[in-house]
């Protein structure tokens, strides 16, 4: 295994160019089997997890190619079966779910375990499937499903906006017969990525971005080329990086329009943050206060940047109260900060952070993609050394972020555990 080595203390100076968005990327990936035809997909950001995508649709009999940030995938011989041994790597593999079976009428993949941050079941996508005349059987671990024929628009009512199960019922809804209605459905822009890219070969879906979508079904959909938006967790984690080294970074092709609530909540501690015409100027501006943060579906604050503000609150002036809504057990970064000397109590889902004035290294533990990217700032701002360990979960969400932080004044190497 290998691990990240941080000298801290050092702001960072420079400019950061932000990749194509991981939670873009890979429901665009999946839906390519829904696609008749060869697609291309540009700014592929080059992570784990894309790998493993398109790993895994080789096996399910996808041709693929992946050279300098651009993807091709042609679904020549489709067989419907996705491995157990791919699938408990990464649990978006049940996204292969809606579009294998709107074009096979038949999926078989394996039951995604848990995760680090939650049990994460998959049962709103199965339900809105069975409506659409899907049906389910659970055999050796492996979920089993088949329809007669197409699938069939239905009304579907979610009873939480999920972005798996919106992005699933996206795909099947998109060649299913009749009109589909999405109620309750996830507003995150990687949904309003996929929908356009669906649109792009030729489906009828409106309303992509509010809580209602209509997919009118269509018979085919045809290959075309598309490039994948920015990745605004990546770059809501390098505004967090200029904040908390006290430097001054210039992200380019940073989706701020995306990013409203992160960066509502940063200027509201202190973060200096403006759209120039060569991308987003951050910087800490004044002295950084503590603030309460509250977890939500989009447009509200992204879960996927708990961790990282949570680390910057470490540092800031006076208390702030963390409340992760979305999932179960995502505080696992918490008692490794702790170790780096922040004081953070917990209560459930609640945590109370009270800021300090400095952190020093320390060797910690990543747990997962977000908790990862947390012990790297924190690392970055601490004085001395810290050393961040398991860092494969930092590698499927962020495309070699030693380099990215090295080119910017970071004193960072990776190294074998
Ligand atoms: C997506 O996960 C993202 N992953 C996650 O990013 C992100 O944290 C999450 O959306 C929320 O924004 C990808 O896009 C690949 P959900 P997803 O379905 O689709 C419960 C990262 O760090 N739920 O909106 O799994 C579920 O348990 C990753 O990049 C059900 O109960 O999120 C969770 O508590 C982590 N039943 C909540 O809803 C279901 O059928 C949110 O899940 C589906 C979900």
């Amino acid at each position: 295994m290998e691990k990240l080595v941080i000298e801290g203390g050092r702001p960072l100076a420079g400019t950061v160019r932000i990749s194509g968005s991981k939670n873009a990327a890979l429901p665009l990936l999946f839906a390519a089997l829904a696609v008749d035809g060869p697609v291309t997909f540009t700014n592929v950001p080059r992570l784990r997890d894309i790998h493993t995508t398109l790993k895994l649709l080789e096996i399910l009999g996808c041709t693929t190619a992946f050279d300098q940030g651009t993807v091709r995938v042609d679904t020549v011989g489709l067989t419907p079966e996705a491995p157990y041994d791919l699938v408990k790597t990464m649990r978006a593999s049940v996204l292969c779910l809606g579009p294998l079976l709107a074009r096979l009428g038949e999926a078989r993949v394996a039951l995604p375990g848990g995760c680090a941050i939650g049990a994460r079941p998959v049962d709103l996508h199965l339900k809105a499937l069975e409506a659409m005349g899907a049906v389910f059987e659970l055999e050796d671990g492996y979920i089993r499903g088949t329809c007669q024929g197409r699938l069939r628009g239905a009304h579907i009512p979610f009873d939480f906006p999920t972005v798996g199960g919106t992005e699933n019922l996206l795909m099947a809804a998109a060649l299913a017969e009749g009109e589909t209605l999405l109620v309750n459905a996830a507003r995150e822009p990687e949904v309003v990525d996929l929908a356009n890219f669906l649109a792009a070969c030729g489906a009828k879906i409106s309303g992509q971005g509010t809580s209602i979508i209509r997919v009118e079904g269509v018979e085919r959909l045809a290959g075309c080329a598309y490039r994948i938006m920015p990745d605004r967790i990546e770059a809501g984690t390098f505004l967090c990086a200029a904040a908390i080294t006290d430097g001054e970074l210039l992200l380019e092709d940073c989706p701020l329009g995306e990013l409203e609530a992160v960066a509502s909540k940063l200027r509201e501690m202190g973060v200096w943050i403006e759209e120039t015409a060569g991308g987003v100027l951050c910087r800490r501006g004044t002295e950084l206060v503590g603030v309460n943060v509250t977890t939500l579906p989009f447009p509200g604050f992204p879960t996927d940047m708990q961790a990282q503000i949570m680390a910057l609150m470490c540092l800031a002036k006076g208390t702030g109260v963390v409340k992760e809504t979305i999932f179960e057990n995502r505080f696992m970064h918490v008692p490794e900060l702790g170790r780096m000397g922040a004081r953070i109590s917990l209560d459930g889902r609640t945590a109370v952070v009270r800021g300090v004035a400095g952190l020093t290294g320390a060797p910690v533990m990543a747990s997962d993609l977000r908790a990862s990217a947390s012990l790297v700032l924190a690392g970055l701002a601490a004085r001395g050394t810290t050393h961040v360990q398991r860092i494969y979960h930092l590698d499927r969400g962020y495309e070699r972020i030693e380099n990215k932080l090295g080119a910017v004044g970071a004193v960072i190497r990776r190294e074998r555990e």
